[in-house]
């Protein structure tokens, strides 16, 4: 899908990640809340009681809003600076054929086409809502459009199991915070499959997700691709699993195929 009859914004709006769990934290966060300014000003409830449970609501309350605040930097904050320097690992020379794998509303996308000359940047996203909220092959083209990028950027339907690419057709394959979306493992070694397979020979490969980049890098080395290198930051990742019980700890995989 080419830019057609695409509304244009001021500013580029790349969304909120999986928001059906955004707003369970913020209800569950409320509630809890609720709960706990009830207890605290009930003459119904003895002393130790209210202190007990008291406590026990209030840290349930602080950890989910504190959570759902969380997700909501994730998508509007963190990833944004994470993008430069993930874009950064890319030697440019303003010339490739760019796929954003899952690009949802084009994040990836948009920010590889800023840096093309002549290349093109291709991304194909399923539009899975519960992904990522109004995702949709025409969000990503208005915000391609916001950056002044329309005319290097294409947008495909397509599941990342089974790319519509012929074999060593990219120079750079991206993916920011979309494999890991596919439940199972064997499919997610078939995300895996096909990225290497449109990889040109000496095409690089930037791989960021939320979870899985042990796997990812191991089927990278175990598939003969050279450089696998995992990109992240060593404290952030430790605070931000043992925060989220090993869920979120966002940071990239980089490798090449050999020539
Ligand atoms: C959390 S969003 C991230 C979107 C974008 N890459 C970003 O960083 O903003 C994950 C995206 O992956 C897409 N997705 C999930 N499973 C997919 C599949 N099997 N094939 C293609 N896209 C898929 C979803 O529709 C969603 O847009």
């Amino acid at each position: 899908m080419r830019a057609k009859n695409v509304q244009i914004q001021t500013k580029p709006n790349y969304g909120i990640d999986a928001p059906g769990l955004v707003r369970f934290f913020f209800t569950a966060g409320a509630v809890a809340l609720a709960i706990f300014l009830v207890v605290l000003f009930s003459s119904l409830w003895g002393q130790i009681p209210k202190i007990v449970v008291g406590t026990l609501l209030g840290i349930a309350a602080t950890y989910l809003l504190g959570m759902g605040c969380f997700m909501l930097y994730g998508s509007k904050v963190m990833k944004l600076k994470d993008r430069d320097n993930l874009l950064n690992l890319v030697p440019w020379s303003g010339r490739e054929l760019v796929l954003d794998v899952g690009c949802g509303r084009g994040l990836m996308l948009v920010g590889a086409a800023k840096r093309l000359t002549t290349g093109k940047a291709i991304g194909i996203d399923l539009w899975q809502q519960h992904d990522q909220a109004n995702n949709s092959a025409a969000a990503a083209l208005s915000n391609a459009a916001t950056e002044g990028v329309t005319e290097r950027v294409e947008v495909k339907t397509a599941d990342m199991r089974q790319l519509p690419f012929s074999e060593n057709y990219f120079d750079v394959v991206l993916s920011s915070w979309a494999v890991h979306n596919i439940e199972a493992e064997t499919d997610r070694k078939t995300a895996l499959d096909e990225i290497v397979r449109v990889l040109k020979p000496n095409g690089m490969v930037v791989l960021s997700d939320i979870i899985y980049q042990a796997e990812y890098a191991h089927y990278f080395e175990r598939h003969g691709m050279t450089n696998v290198q995992r990109h992240n930051n060593a404290i952030r990742d430790l605070v931000l699993k043992a925060v989220t019980f090993g869920s979120f700890a966002p940071s990239a995989v980089s490798a090449c195929k050999s020539a």
